[in-house]
């Protein structure tokens, strides 16, 4: 990567507060990139744009039509244009399934699936003449099932089976969808960390031994995912579209 790998890119990245978000909107403006971050959480979503030298940071409940369409149409003014979405807004919350509320199968399906559909409808517009790329956030669960999450490994089904469509939807438009699969550690990882019990944490952790052959634990942000990403942002990555990118040192591959 260098000063120029990103340069003239004019992207917006969701979930720009925290974890993996977080990582790229401090990481993008080094290579070259106009960077909008956006998220729910304000106060730590506009610090750490501020820090990283974004263009600007906007607050934005993805689940909220009126809130995406107003936040995308005011960082495309912003930025001139737009080249990249990154939407990595998401909650990870557990239950089981036997006893999840209604409400909080919605409020998982809403961030999760809904809110991806909407901020891609949203960039739409602005990509549809000159091309460019999204990159949505799916997940392991949302290929092999999550026990304990599985409002939120069907949303993330969800979010694949929609990129798997819009990709060839949107090919003729030269806009192509492409969807990560990370195994990244996060502040959503602690949150699902501080969820279990000492004894479940302890067969967690002697899975992903297993489960992860490269290191067998979930990766760095800095490390192991912002380089990739850096890639998949930039006009190289321009032949590659519908697919599951993984960046979770060879876990879905272990499977
Ligand atoms: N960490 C992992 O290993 C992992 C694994 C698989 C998938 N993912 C997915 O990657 C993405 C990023 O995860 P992370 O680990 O960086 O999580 P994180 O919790 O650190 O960050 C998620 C961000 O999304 C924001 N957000 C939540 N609801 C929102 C809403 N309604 N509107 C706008 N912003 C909202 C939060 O405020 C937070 O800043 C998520 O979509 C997650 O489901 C993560």
């Amino acid at each position: 990567m260098s000063a120029d790998t990103l340069r003239g890119r004019r992207i917006i990245i969701t979930g720009g507060a925290s974890g993996m978000g977080e990582g790229l909107v401090r990481a993008f403006p080094a290579y070259g990139a106009t960077v909008v971050s956006m998220d729910l959480d304000a106060v730590a979503g506009e610090a750490v744009a501020a820090a990283a030298g974004a263009l600007a940071f906007l607050p934005v409940d993805v689940c909220d039509a009126v809130s995406v369409r107003n936040a995308v149409d005011a960082a495309v003014a912003r930025m001139g244009g737009l080249d990249v979405l990154i939407h990595a807004a998401g909650v990870a919350p557990s239950a089981r399934a036997e006893d999840m509320s209604l409400d909080f199968w919605n409020r998982v399906i809403a961030v999760n699936a809904t809110g991806t559909m909407l901020m891609n409808q949203a960039v739409f517009p602005h990509l549809k003449s000159a091309g460019g790329a999204i990159l949505n956030f799916a997940s392991a669960a949302g290929v092999n099932g999550h026990p304990g999450k599985a409002a939120y490994a069907a949303a993330k089904g969800a979010v694949l089976s929609w990129n798997r469509s819009i990709a060839a939807e949107w090919a003729s438009h030269r806009i192509t969808v492409n969807a990560i699969a990370p195994a990244i550690w996060t502040p959503m990882y602690d949150k699902t960390r501080s969820e279990m019990s000492a004894e479940d944490l302890a067969l967690h952790d002697a899975q992903k031994l297993r489960a992860i052959p490269l290191g067998g634990k979930l990766g760095d942000v800095a490390r192991d995912f912002t380089p990739v990403m850096t890639f998949l942002a930039s006009e190289g990555a321009r032949f590659m579209t519908g697919q599951i990118i993984a960046i979770d040192g060879g876990m879905v591959m272990s499977r």
